[in-house]
């Protein structure tokens, strides 16, 4: 939900500190702050709004000199978004300094009991418990502090110390939250993710849960939970800079829809040969299992709802697709004859992890879909599949989401080959239409142009809907949140056939219907859908296949978009949708890649 970041070496601290800020501002971006280790004391810097607010008191503050330092960008949690709240927090002190990403659940029983001792506190953080009780814990030895420290936390937490006494020291330490090590040459790094330390060195170290990193400029020695020192292997990162920028486009978004056919290719190719989907990743006898449940947040979700459509369809199982924030405490009933498939792009969405924790208390199989390398889903599962998206970096996913639904796809045949509910024909041909997604994908962006006129054209409805039937429906649930979430304008997804039953009632004159019309089975009971609405007023702009003709004597405008098999549908009709969100956004005025009390990867319940 937080990005942190860290540096000690021989560079001033401050820039660094504050590049790697303005890449992780995507976890978060309600307040900022910087603290460095000098001589024998610790200097900090705050600032609420985003990283640029800090970046110019920094340049206010020539005096901020320190080769030793942390830094966090926030997405509040406890406390409002404002300078005493936000990171770096201080013992009362003044010895230590913390940054932390994650939630402390205990803190007020801590905060209590260390208020007896008569420490006072500045904020309203969980955070601030940390550092009190870490400098309450000091008897001279800094590792050792934050050992006994940690060891009374209970939650989630990514957290990075610097203290007045240890020149050039910082301490890491991580519990479900995201932590890297980033390895260079006389100066060393940690951060939330590879984005903030990739301009800097591509080694990477993953830390792991329970374990503490010693990061000097010299070495970074780490321990396990025990204290016991312990080895870990160094990761050599693959992609260069400009991945984690935005290469002359105006936004990460726009960039990331149309790194789409790209990232489609490296998801699809190395899993297919000989006209056959091999996942060498996964070693499952898929015929042990009588049903699939499919469970993920918001976007990958969304995913989950077409993956339910395509498994179900080809392998002849019952699939349950729902979201983790419910099924984590519903009680479900699955045992060892469960295959639960987890989706994340970022690998670290708390919802996630804890519905997947209580499936594996039933007995289930984990199989996780997760785009970041290394992440906490990937590590928690019991197989991964890797979509090869590379850094997405907009709060709004797209190649994440197309990645997700194809891998899906994949899976679902590759399972029904292992289960023989396909015949080799239709096999053959589920794998040929997979490669030709993403010059499918490519041709559907080439509609960049009219879509944005279409955008120009209906930005100013307040309040939209987005219909369509079967797979068109669950593309329908992630155009609209696309458009909701970056345009903050109302907007609903609705099985077509359930308009009547209520919602129909808010069709007037004006008002704006995407109807989804590329899932052709049903696309005679969906143009009865249009043309209701379009009796009570409604203007529709719908999205069909190349070569529907019927469509444009019955939708007010039309996006065609090339031929698919229908199960493959969501990849190529949800881009023109994605290009919309972004053009109705832009023209609104709104703050695409980073939308109003969103965060990129939401690791709070
Ligand atoms: O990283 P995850 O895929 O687990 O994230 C899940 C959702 O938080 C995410 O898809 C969210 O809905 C996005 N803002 C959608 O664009």
């Amino acid at each position: 939900m937080c990005g942190i970041t860290g540096y000690t070496g021989f560079n001033q601290a401050g820039p660094i500190l504050l590049e790697g800020l303005k890449r992780l501002e995507y976890r978060g971006y309600d307040s900022a702050g910087i603290a460095v280790q000098d001589e024998s004391e610790i200097k900090m810097l705050k600032a609420t709004g985003k990283v640029s607010h800090l970046v110019e008191k920094f340049e206010a503050t020539p005096d901020f000199t320190g080769v030793c330092g942390i830094g966090h960008t926030r997405w509040a949690t406890h406390g409002i978004p404002s300078d005493t709240n936000a990171h770096p927090h201080l013992s009362a002190d003044g010895k230590f300094a913390v940054v932390h990403n994650g939630i402390i659940e205990n803190f007020a029983e801590i905060r209590a009991e260390l208020q007896k001792y008569g420490i006072e506190f500045k904020s309203e953080t969980d955070t601030e418990v940390i550092v009190q009780l870490l400098a309450y814990n000091y008897k001279g030895n800094f590792k050792m502090a934050l050992m006994k420290t940690i060891a009374r936390l209970e939650g989630s937490y990514a957290i990075g110390v610097i203290s007045a006494d240890h020149p050039g020291t910082i301490l890491a330490a991580r519990l479900s939250s995201p932590l890297i090590i980033g390895i260079g040459i006389g100066e060393n790094y940690f951060a939330s993710d590879i984005t903030a330390l990739v301009s800097n060195t591509k080694n990477v170290i993953d830390m792991d849960d329970g374990e503490v990193a010693e990061i000097t400029p010299e070495e970074v020695k780490f321990y396990d939970h025990a204290g016991r020192e312990i080895n870990k292997e160094i990761r050599h990162i693959t992609w260069d800079i400009a991945s984690a920028e935005k290469s002359g486009y105006e936004h990460f978004m726009l960039k990331e829809i149309m790194e789409q056919p790209q990232a489609l290719k490296a998801t699809i190719e190395p899993r297919v040969k000989d006209e056959s989907i091999v996942l060498d990743e996964l070693n499952l006898d898929m015929k042990k299992f009588n049903r699939i449940h499919i469970t993920a947040c918001g976007s990958a979700y969304h995913a989950g709802c077409v993956g339910r459509g395509i498994i179900e369809s080809l392998c002849r199982i019952p699939v349950e697709a729902e979201v983790a924030s419910e099924l984590r405490y519903r009680d479900p009933i699955m045992d060892e004859k469960t295959l639960v498939i987890v989706i994340s792009q970022s690998g670290e969405t708390a919802d996630t992890i804890a519905a997947m924790k209580e499936c594996r208390s039933k007995g289930a199989t984990i199989l996780a879909i997760v785009n970041v390398v290394g992440s906490s889903i990937a590590k928690l599962a019991d197989y991964c599949l890797y979509t090869w998206a590379g850094p997405e970096i907009a709060v709004a996913t797209t190649k994440g989401y197309t990645t997700q639904v194809v891998l899906l796809a994949m899976f679902a045949v590759w399972a029904a080959g292992e289960m023989k509910t396909i015949s080799q024909g239709a096999y053959i041909s589920m794998v040929k239409d997979i490669m030709r997604l993403p010059e499918r994908a490519q041709r559907a962006l080439d509609l960049n142009s009219r879509v944005k006129t279409m955008a120009e054209k209906y930005f100013d409805n307040s309040s939209l809907f987005f219909i369509g039937r079967n797979m068109d429906y669950a593309v329908a649930l992630e155009g609209s949140l696309k458009l909701k979430e970056i345009s903050y304008l109302h907007s609903e997804a609705y099985a077509a056939g359930e308009l009547k039953h209520g919602t129909i009632a808010l069709i007037e004159p004006g008002r704006l219907v995407v109807a989804l019309c590329c899932y052709e089975k049903l696309l005679d009971k969906t143009i009865s859908n249009i043309q209701q609405v379009k009796a009570r007023g409604a203007r529709v702009l719908a999205v069909a296949h190349e070569g529907n003709r019927a469509i444009f004597t019955e939708a007010d405008d039309v996006l065609s978009v090339p031929v698919t098999d229908p199960l493959l549908v969501p990849v190529i009709e949800i881009i023109p949708l994605q290009l919309f969100a972004y053009y109705v956004a832009k023209k609104n005025g709104c703050d695409i890649d980073k939308p109003k009390n969103l965060a990129k990867s939401v690791t709070v319940e």
